[in-house]
């Protein structure tokens, strides 16, 4: 049941801390405190090139695992949309293998990719938060998120434990490749750690987040920004806020506004940023001098030095606790799935349900 709860998806989101650790400790040697993954069906040292295909909000996992697993481990990914990939009739590199990442192990679009990388030969790995599902017995070797039942239409949890899964492997691809040396793999593989506990600490946000969304609420339209591993988590906002409050969202690479967006802005817009202070920070932060030059209301997400950059210009601002930049996606997911919800609420939508939607698409 909803428990205390009045929606399944803030149950869901609530879980968080406790599902991403117990994904975690699932794929961590205690005794080592590194990351170790099951026997794989193929030597992350040898393959050419890893196909990511999913759907929704799977697919957006995947699009942080291709910036993790090619900047980290220095491995060539493609990623694709299932319900594009399947039909391109795409040759597949013979040394090459698949991830599809699915929460229900059912969605027809990623089953029909699935037959296809195996029809040309391919081993495929999945990221399943149901193992005992279509997908699972199709796959050589199932990676399980272990987020629970997924109840409420909007994914929260089992994409969160899905940038777990991915995160492991990122490292484990990462030390099989030779591209990491052990001191930063024992950093990354700490900072992993550290999540379950800085996600419970952003939960504690929840009012403020309420506060702000009451705000975006009354937009009609509201884009959200991000560069790097940050703008896959744009899109995802984006994603959660239209599928649930039926406010028209988009995500954006915030160095693409100005070739196109930027015409858009006005102080009817509201702008979250996504902004970690990594390496990319002072350029997103370029982007927002633009936004707010031309009268944008910026939602600013960020951590203590980057606020203390911005100073007292956005309409609202998010303080998230200062973290390694690589585990900041997982983080900053977090505000972004709150502001969607209270977003949702405040339009009086059926959180849960939301029209024309099911929680599995069982059909192309
Ligand atoms: O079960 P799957 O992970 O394969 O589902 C994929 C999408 O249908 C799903 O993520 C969808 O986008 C969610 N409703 C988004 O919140």
């Amino acid at each position: 049941g909803k428990g205390n709860y009045r929606h399944f998806m803030m149950k869901e989101i609530a879980e968080q801390p406790t599902v991403i650790g117990d994904t975690l400790q699932a794929f961590m040697n205690p005794l080592e405190r590194r990351i170790q993954l099951p026997n794989l069906p193929i030597d992350l040292a040898k393959i050419s090139r890893l196909t990511i295909v999913a759907c929704g909000t799977a697919h957006l996992a995947g699009f942080v695992a291709k910036y993790w697993l090619e900047s980290i481990a220095r491995l060539p990914v493609d990623l694709d949309v299932a319900s594009e990939f399947r039909y391109r009739q795409a040759p597949m590199d013979p040394n090459g293998a698949m991830l599809v990442i699915s929460q229900s192990g059912e969605t027809a679009d990623t089953l029909a990719a699935l037959r296809y990388a195996k029809s040309l030969g391919q081993k495929v790995i999945s990221v399943l938060n149901v193992p005992e599902s279509t997908i699972g017995r199709e796959s050589d070797l199932v990676l399980h998120t272990l987020a629970g039942p997924e109840i409420g239409v909007a994914s929260t949890k089992a994409f969160s434990t899905q940038l777990v899964v991915l995160a492991c492997l990122a490292l484990a691809t990462a030390r099989a490749r030779g591209a990491i040396d052990a001191a930063r793999e024992a950093a990354l593989s700490a900072a992993l750690t550290e999540v379950p506990a800085r996600v419970a600490e952003i939960l504690n946000h929840d009012a403020h987040l309420k506060e702000i969304a009451l705000k975006v609420a009354e937009a009609r339209d509201v884009l959200f920004l991000g560069r790097g591993t940050s703008y896959p988590i744009a899109l995802e906002g984006a994603l959660k806020l239209k599928e649930i409050s039926y406010i028209h969202a988009e995500g954006y690479a915030a160095g693409e506004m100005k070739h196109g967006p930027i015409a858009l802005i006005d102080e009817n817009v509201p702008v979250i940023v996504v902004a970690p202070t990594d390496e990319l920070f002072d350029k997103t932060f370029s982007n927002l001098q633009e936004v707010m030059a031309r009268g944008g209301r910026v939602v600013f997400l960020s951590d203590a030095d980057g606020v203390r950059k911005l100073g007292n210009q956005a309409m609202a601002v998010v303080e998230l606790p200062k973290v390694d930049p690589f585990v900041a996606p997982i983080l900053y997911t977090i505000p972004v799935q709150l502001l969607a919800y209270h977003a949702a609420i405040a339009k009086g939508t059926d959180v849960d349900q939301p029209r024309n939607l099911a929680k599995s698409v069982t059909v192309e």
